[in-house]
């Protein structure tokens, strides 16, 4: 075969598809690509364009399997295995059940799974780069997922505020909500000693700087952020609340209305998400994948 044709035949397993942004223009959607086919590096490396500049892309019908969806991530970093193993999906350790159903009145996957607001993982020495959440069975009403864009949290920041937090640090726990949760949900058995050494608590930036733009976002959550270090705890527990309530205000906002087989892709670098809720009766099933990221600075 001639380099000519070699090149042709290459450029043909290219595929055709547009990024096009969503209100708020940190989402946008990825229209006409099949992650179930070979992936080009040069259209791998479009998407990791794509995805620096909007860090929560939609993956439209992926009809992707279990192990497609694994060889993807994986093709970003390593994958973490989340402390909650019972919710791992058979055969595929790093896929993580987010469900609401019951089977023999047992719980299949995680139920209250971003029930406040948080970035993945952060409560570990390196939180996740970013998440990868594909729709399996998605309920007729309800079932949105709420992204705030965290760059703009720290832009809009007052001046006389980012001048006091730009230094701060906080410390992350997985602990931080988890009695709250449990009290009121089947989905939390308590921790043996192996999974509370996994999930020891972290220390990281307030304010941390993505490492592959250069932007600075805030980084502190209502789920795993406990306190500001070195600040009173009174102090801190109110500077906490006006960074939290300043970083989810609506304006802020994306919410993606799920659609059948969305792969939804965020940087957990740039933006901090909700599960919205999902009434009790109406079956939600999605399958998550976490990629180790940078230790923040
Ligand atoms: C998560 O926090 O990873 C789950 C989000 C969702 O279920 O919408």
């Amino acid at each position: 075969m001639t380099a000519h044709a070699l090149l042709d035949d290459a450029h043909s397993l290219l595929q055709d598809f547009d990024i096009r942004p969503l209100p708020g223009s940190f989402a946008a959607e990825v229209v006409g690509l099949d992650l179930g086919r070979p992936l080009l590096d040069e259209d791998f490396a479009r998407i990791r364009r794509a995805h620096l500049a909007h860090p929560v892309l939609v993956f439209r019908g992926q009809r992707i399997t279990p192990a497609q969806h694994v060889a993807f991530s994986r093709r970003f970093g390593p994958l973490q295995i989340h402390v909650q193993k019972k919710f791992q999906l058979a055969g595929h350790p790093e896929v993580l059940i987010v469900s609401n159903i019951k089977e023999n009145g047992a719980p299949i996957g995680l139920g209250d799974a971003g029930h406040f607001w948080h970035s993945d993982l952060s409560y570990k020495e390196k939180p996740s780069l970013g998440s990868l959440l594909h729709a399996q069975v998605l309920p007729a009403e309800g079932g949105d997922t709420l992204f705030a864009d965290q760059h703009a949290a720290w832009d809009t920041l007052p001046e006389a505020l980012k001048a006091r937090v730009a230094t701060l640090r906080a410390e992350h726990s997985y602990l931080a909500k988890y009695e709250e949760l449990r009290a009121r949900s089947p989905w939390r058995p308590a921790l043996t000693a192996a999974q509370l050494e996994e999930v020891k608590p972290v220390v990281h930036p307030v304010v941390r700087t993505h490492p592959e733009t250069g932007r600075k976002a805030l980084f502190v959550s209502e789920h795993f952020t406990t306190r500001i270090v070195d600040l009173p705890e009174a102090e801190s527990q109110a500077l906490l609340a006006e960074l939290f309530a300043h970083s989810t205000q609506p304006a802020l906002q994306y919410r993606h209305q799920w659609q059948p087989h969305d792969l939804v892709f965020w940087d957990n670098r740039s933006v901090t998400h909700l599960a919205a809720g999902t009434p009790d009766h109406l079956p939600r099933k999605l399958y998550r994948t976490t990629i180790e990221g940078d230790q923040p600075f």
